[in-house]
This record gives C-alpha cells, sequence and structure tokens, in this order.
C-alpha cells in the first residue's frame, strides 16, 4: 500500500453520503477527533489530496466506509521521458513566476521558450516539482521523437484508463483535463512545429483548444525554441496562455564554473559566463574543455579568445539552423560578416533588393522570437547583432560550405 492515499471523485460522493447519516460537517472536529486525524488533514482529504494511508484508513472507517472502495487507484504522477536535474541553479524570479501563472492565475497553457541549452527543460522539472501537489494529476510526455498527436493523445488517454476513439479523441482528452486537475507537460514541442505540417495541425487544434476552453482546471506547460503561432494568438499579461522567454542563468551561472572546479578569477568567471550569455548547457560544455585541455585555468583559455561550441550545441544549433527560412539564414549571414550591430538599413543593403523591408522585419522578428539574435540601441536606432556563440556556429557553418 502507498505510504499516502487520496480519494477519488467517485469516492467522494460516497463518503459524503456517509457523512450525512451521521449529521456531520466536512470539517466536523467530531470526526476528526474519531479519525486520530487533524482538522486539517481532514480538509486535505476533502481536497482529494494525499494525506498518510493511515488517516485516510481511518477516516473512512469513521463514517463506517472501506477506504478501498474510496481510494484514487489511479497513479497519480507520470514522469514519462522527463530527465533528472540533479543540479539546478538560480531561476527563483521565473520558479515564482511560474508557481504565480500556472497556481494562482491558474493558467490554461504556458510555455517556456528559448534558445537550446538555455534550461527549459530543467526548468519545468523543477516547476512541477513545486506545483504538482496542487493537481490532481501530472503527466510529463516528450516530444523529441516527433510521435503524432494521436499518439501522444491516446497514451494521455491511456494514463486516465480511457480508450482512444479515432476523432473524439481530442474531445475525450479535454473531458478528462476538465473533469480533473491535471497539469501536463509536452517538451520539445519545436520538434513537432518543425518535423511535419500534418503532425503539427493535430498539436495547433490541441494547444488551441486548451487555450480557448472556459473553466478549463488544468494547465498545459509546453517547452520550445520558438513561439508556436497560436500562443502568439492567444497570450496576454492578464489571459490564461502566457509566454516565459528564458534568458541565460546570470550570477548563478558561476555555480556551474566552480562545480567544474575551475580555477579563475571572479572577473574572469564573469567573463566567460558573459562571453556564452550564461547559457547552461554552452558553460557546461566549455567548462569541461577547460578542464581537460587547460588544466581547469579559465585565464588560460580567455586567452586564445575563442569560443568553443562542442558537438551537443552545435548539434543543438545546427537544428536551429535548419529550421531557418532561407531569409532567416541570410539575416544570420549577413550579421555574422559584420560582426558588430547594425542597424535595419545596413542589413537592408546586404540582403537583395528582390526582398522587402517587411520581409526583413518579419525575419528579424522570428529570428527575435527563436533568441537567435540580440538587439541593443544606440541613441535612438535599434541594432542588431547575433550572441557571440551564435556567429561562431554561423561563421563555421558558411566555412564548411553549408
Ligand atoms: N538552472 C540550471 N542550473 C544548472 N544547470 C542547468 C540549469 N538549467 C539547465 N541546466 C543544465 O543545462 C543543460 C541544458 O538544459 P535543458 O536541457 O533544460 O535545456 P533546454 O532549454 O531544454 O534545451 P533544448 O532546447 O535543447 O531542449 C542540462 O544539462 C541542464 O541540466
Ligand atoms: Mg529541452
Amino acid at each position: 500500500m502507498a505510504s499516502s492515499l487520496r480519494a477519488s471523485p467517485q469516492g467522494l460522493k460516497t463518503v459524503d453520503q456517509a457523512r450525512i447519516r451521521k449529521s456531520w460537517d466536512r470539517q466536523s472536529p467530531a470526526w476528526a477527533d474519531a479519525a486520530k486525524a487533524s482538522v486539517a488533514t481532514l480538509k486535505r482529504f476533502w481536497q482529494k489530496k494525499y494525506i498518510q494511508a493511515q488517516f485516510f484508513i481511518d477516516i473512512c472507517a469513521a463514517v463506517g466506509l472501506d477506504w478501498q472502495e474510496i481510494v484514487d487507484s489511479l497513479e497519480s504522477e507520470d514522469w514519462g521521458e522527463a530527465p533528472e536535474v540533479s543540479a539546478f541553479y538560480g531561476r527563483t524570479e521565473e520558479l515564482s513566476k511560474l508557481q504565480q501563472w500556472i497556481i494562482k492565475d491558474r493558467c490554461r497553457v504556458v510555455e517556456l521558450q528559448g534558445m537550446g541549452g538555455i534550461g527549459k527543460t530543467a526548468l519545468a522539472v523543477r516547476s512541477v516539482e513545486q506545483i504538482k501537489d496542487e493537481f490532481e494529476y501530472f503527466i510529463w510526455r516528450s516530444l523529441r521523437h516527433a510521435p503524432s498527436v494521436s499518439d501522444t493523445i491516446a497514451s494521455l488517454l491511456f494514463f486516465f484508463h480511457q480508450e482512444q476513439d479515432n476523432q473524439a479523441s481530442l474531445s475525450r482528452l479535454v473531458d478528462c483535463l476538465r473533469k480533473h486537475r491535471c497539469l501536463v507537460v509536452l517538451d520539445d514541442l519545436d520538434v513537432i512545429l518543425d518535423s511535419a505540417a500534418e503532425g503539427y495541425e493535430g498539436y495547433r487544434e490541441l494547444i488551441k483548444r486548451l487555450g480557448e476552453e472556459r473553466d478549463l482546471p488544468s494547465c498545459l506547460v509546453l517547452t520550445s525554441q520558438q513561439k508556436p503561432k497560436e500562443i502568439v494568438l492567444l497570450e496576454g499579461d492578464k489571459l490564461p496562455v502566457r509566454s516565459l522567454l528564458l534568458s541565460g542563468l546570470g550570477a548563478a551561472a558561476d555555480k556551474i564554473l566552480s562545480e567544474a572546479n575551475l580555477i579563475y578569477e571572479p572577473k574572469q568567471g564573469q567573463e566567460l559566463i558573459q562571453m556564452y550569455r550564461g547559457n547552461p548547457l554552452a558553460l557546461k560544455i566549455v567548462s569541461k574543455t577547460i578542464k581537460d585541455l587547460f588544466g581547469g585555468n579559465v585565464a588560460e583559455f580567455l586567452r586564445y579568445n575563442t569560443i568553443v561550441l562542442g558537438d551537443i550545441f552545435t548539434e543543438i544549433l545546427d537544428l536551429q539552423f535548419q529550421r531557418l527560412s532561407e531569409l532567416e539564414q541570410k539575416v544570420m549571414y549577413v550579421l555574422t560578416i559584420c560582426q558588430q550591430p547594425i542597424a535595419l538599413e545596413q542589413l537592408r543593403e546586404n540582403i537583395s533588393s528582390t526582398v522587402s523591408t517587411s520581409e526583413i522585419i518579419e525575419a528579424l522578428d522570428s529570428l527575435s522570437r527563436r533568441s537567435l539574435i540580440e538587439t541593443t540601441r544606440e541613441q535612438s536606432k535599434v541594432l542588431y547583432t547575433l550572441q557571440p556563440v551564435v556567429m561562431k556556429y554561423v561563421r563555421r557553418a558558411y566555412s564548411q560550405g553549408l
């Protein structure tokens, strides 16, 4: 038997009838006394939250019921392919923002967005650990291997012990998510946005349905390098669909360097962190290189004034780059050639005259939504550039005859 138990919705109805026969309120101290539990525990019992197994059994016994008929036998959580996140630094603001959005504001769809390796998946794991007890059920599914939407829906319905019946399956899922307060995470949505117009339609519909559904007690959390159009259309600060753009780890990134036992003065650490814009994956990779090739000495590494990408990071950027349109790739190339931040006019001059300014602006917008370009201001002008890691990647990709 599990160490903690909770009631099923049907079970609670049975308990309700039994307590009426006893003339007890739902939070009657007499009932709590009889079960040797506190009134607070009795309250949690009614909220369908987990309580210690012995209290659960005694609360049922006190109204003459067998706990086995009351208990919820569905597994309450399924972590799927979620990774184990052992070391996690910083992100306190992001965690409290997610808590606010999902628990207090009752958002229905929340997207975590940011470039590869910035920590979307890790943040989702930590956030779920903090908030999942507020939900009846929690399910994590990775879309890394581009499952069809019907497979994903089937696997979610399977969790609820529901069979899939072709066309009605999305409606059945929405039904389950309406009846139960569930937290569902779909990790790596990019793969779907990218892979197939066909498959994507189904996921589009899923996001849209959940985003528009009224009074839905459940929440869908998505992680993605780029923002899906559905989110752009439905999101808002006061609306139940929101997205959180992740930037680097900031000062907390220093922990990654110290964890790798690197030798450095604070200033050198900051320089390294800034070079990789606090991207935890990039910093983990470069830390390993510094350890292996420079005896852990950051100053030695910085002397070479170079940027290390590493295979994993290159693969991530490869994927991200391949998903860009021809024009977006061209913009990236021009920004790489220019090296310095440039204004729209300058960008315009370096791109074929058959391309309109509005198309270039759209490309810039799309690149910025993918966290690939950085903007700075000089007087009243906005200037565009790439962050160093991305610039290094593009230069290398073109020199290898992309
Ligand atoms: N706050 C953090 N503290 C320490 N390590 C972190 C943190 N966030 C992420 N990491 C580590 O950085 C690496 C990349 O993180 P993660 O996989 O979450 O990135 P991602 O944004 O989901 O990338 P992708 O777009 O490729 O899915 C992982 O090894 C992860 O453990
Ligand atoms: Mg991820």
